[in-house]
């Protein structure tokens, strides 16, 4: 029996103004008539209208669906679907952050599926009940920061449950991605540096994680180093194209990566968003350095490796390890992301539901030291 799983079939589109050469991919995939998801702020930067001229110019019809929020929910993913029924459309082509990626996979679960999405949920081993016969996708990412774009799961806050819930099958992978740095020009600086560290934190976290994948650990380790170099420029110097497109390689990094498995941080910041509707990537930059402290004593040697990779020098093992949660600590300042949940509006009353929502998260399944409800209850206070 194999030990192993390592999947790696993104067919990747890298440059400025990749968008161009989408119709010629839509057509490729047999598409005659596209639904656009996407997001009314990406629709107001203007980045749904080059996709849709790209789509016409092969003669490929689009109609736009672009009513979703940060922490997309069913209702929205529903009426997506609902309009791609309605425009009798043939495929997706998603364009915007991690919601707009995500709510076009779920239209695709939506319209193939007949099965309630709570029974869909990858916790409780969803894909086995899929047939995953889904249209195909185009991404487009417009953040450079979830990886949505190469990943095989969207994810949904569920009617029933209230919960952020992911959605997993290895056909929802998107048929092709398309990098395109100046789709991620027009994105303020806040959002930059929150995605950006949802980014650092998909690569350190699969880069700790359980389980032997030398291909993902490699893939890790670079996506941290370019974070390390060029998250600050990115937000600093926003028509900086070197750097958008450095940080829109990292995040699809970092996502390929973690198909090994993530950890703490991420059952950390999923409450976050699904309870107090924190940004994603924010919930992960307030909780990163606690997690790097908490994990140090079981994979020290790696959390080494991981303060190289950001450009610590000098110094032993020892050292090294001590210095990483500072470094990123120091990164996440430099960049003007909050340094604690306090500001962000949640107080110890919050915590102990937050802890017990965040055991009941899969993510820490795979983090190299086990945790318990207590610890976790421990990281947030740590974290305020
Ligand atoms: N599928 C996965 O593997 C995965 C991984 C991590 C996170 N997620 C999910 O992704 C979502 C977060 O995605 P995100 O961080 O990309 O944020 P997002 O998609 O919510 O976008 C954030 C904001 O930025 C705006 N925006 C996006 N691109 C822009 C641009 N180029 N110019 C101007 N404004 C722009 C959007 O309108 C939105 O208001 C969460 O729901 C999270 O759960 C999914
Ligand atoms: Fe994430």
């Amino acid at each position: 029996m194999a030990e192993a799983i390592w999947s790696y079939p993104t067919r990747i589109l890298f440059g400025n103004g990749a968008t161009t050469d989408l119709g010629k991919e839509a057509r490729a995939l047999g598409m005659t008539r596209a639904l656009v998801v996407s997001d009314p702020g990406v629709t107001r930067a203007g980045l749904t209208a080059p996709v849709e001229r790209a789509l016409a110019s092969a003669s490929v019809e689009s109609v736009r669906f672009d009513q979703l929020s940060t922490n997309p929910s069913e209702a929205e993913a529903r009426a997506a679907a609902k309009a791609y029924t309605a425009a009798g459309a043939d495929g997706v082509v998603a364009v915007g952050g991690g919601a707009a990626l995500d709510v076009a996979k779920i239209v695709r679960v939506l319209v193939t599926e007949s099965l309630p999405l709570d029974e869909l949920d990858d916790a409780l081993g969803g894909d086995a009940k899929m047939k995953g016969q889904f249209p195909p996708m185009i991404a487009v990412p417009t953040t450079a920061g979830t990886g949505s774009e190469v990943g095989r799961s969207g994810v949904v806050t569920v009617q029933k449950t209230g919960r952020k819930t992911v959605i997993f099958h290895p056909k929802l992978i998107p048929n092709v991605a398309v990098l395109d740095p100046r789709m991620t020009e027009s994105l303020p600086a806040a959002i930059t540096a929150a995605t950006g560290f949802d980014a650092l934190t998909h690569c350190i976290e699969a880069y700790l994680s359980k389980g032997d994948h030398p291909m993902a650990d490699a893939i890790a380790l670079k996506g941290i180093q370019l974070c390390g170099k060029y998250l600050e420029r990115a937000v600093k110097s926003p028509h900086d194209l070197d750097a958008r497109g450095a940080m829109l390689k990292a995040a699809m990094m970092g996502a390929v990566a973690f198909q090994k498995g993530l950890g703490v941080c991420h059952s950390l910041a999923h409450p976050l968003g699904a309870e107090h509707n924190l940004h994603h990537g924010l919930a992960n930059a307030v909780c990163l350095p606690a997690v790097l402290d908490f994990n140090r004593s079981a994979v020290q040697p790696r959390i080494a490796e991981i303060a190289r990779a950001l450009g610590v020098r000098g110094g032993d093992e020892d050292t090294l390890a001590f210095e990483c949660s500072g470094a990123v600590r120091a990164l996440r300042h430099k960049i003007g992301l909050p340094e604690g949940l306090r500001s962000e509006g949640i107080s110890e009353h919050d915590i102990p539901k937050l802890a017990r929502l965040a055991y009941e998260d899969a993510c820490h399944r795979a983090n190299p030291r086990a945790v318990s409800e207590q610890d976790l209850d421990q990281l947030y206070r740590v974290s305020l």
